[in-house]
């Protein structure tokens, strides 16, 4: 999510001349996005991301079953289980409690991904997600190290849950450990893709790495 900052104004300077300066001409992507996400009633505006990437993959299918790590505030949760339908099962865990209504064929897990209990979860699922991101720093070293470790613990999950030709998101900021995730990826998926969306900021360093064809273990 994007940090809120605050300037504080000269004395002098009006809230119209203020929030003429904050308005779409600087953060335009958020603006859009964040707009139509409120009109589609999706909780942020990271929905377009997933969106985006399903419709060039064409993932998550009727009846699937997809497991979304760091799901709050809930937004691939619930466009995943649009896509599952209700005979598919949508499976979310963050950190964060959600404090959406969800449909009853998904279920919300409140944990850490690295404490997780792998063997308490479900099995044969077809698609794995992580949008999961740590609270940034600001130093891009340390937040990219941090964003490896959780790409590295979601991947793991993957391999142990992932029914043999099951598909894996995972969002990644780039840093020196890209290419060693990668490879990792590579070794457990027959195909390997790389996509930065649209609507992903010009400016930030996420990027999604898919993983399409699970070999099994
Ligand atoms: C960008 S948000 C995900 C947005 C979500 N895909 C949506 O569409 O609503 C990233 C999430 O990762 C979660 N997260 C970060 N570290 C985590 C961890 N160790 N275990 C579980 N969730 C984590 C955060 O709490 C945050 O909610």
């Amino acid at each position: 999510m994007q940090p809120v900052t605050r300037t504080v104004q000269p004395h002098r300077d009006t809230r119209a001349n203020f929030m003429k300066r904050s308005t779409a001409k600087h953060k335009p992507w958020r603006d859009h996005y964040s707009q139509q996400a409120k009109k589609d009633r999706f909780p942020a505006r990271s929905v377009y991301k997933l969106e985006e990437i399903q419709k060039k993959q064409r993932l998550i299918k009727k009846g699937d079953k997809v497991l979304d790590l760091g799901c709050a505030p809930g937004s691939w949760l619930l466009y995943a289980a649009k896509l599952t339908g209700p005979k598919g099962r949508v499976i979310g865990v963050d950190l964060k409690p959600l404090s959406i209504q969800v449909p009853s064929h998904l279920k919300i897990i409140t944990a850490d991904v690295f404490s997780l209990d792998i063997e308490s979860l479900e099995k044969d699922f077809n698609v794995v997600l992580s949008d999961m991101a740590p609270a940034t720093t600001g130093h891009k070293g340390v937040d990219a190290d941090r964003s490896y470790n959780l790409c590295e613990t979601a991947l793991e999950i993957a391999q142990r849950i992932l029914l043999p030709g099951g598909s894996f998101v995972c969002k990644i900021f780039q840093g020196s450990d890209f290419n060693l995730f990668l490879d990792a990826v590579r070794a457990g998926f027959k195909e390997l893709k790389i996509f930065k969306p649209q609507s992903s900021r010009k400016a930030s360093k996420e990027i999604y790495v898919i993983g399409l064809g699970f070999k099994g273990n």
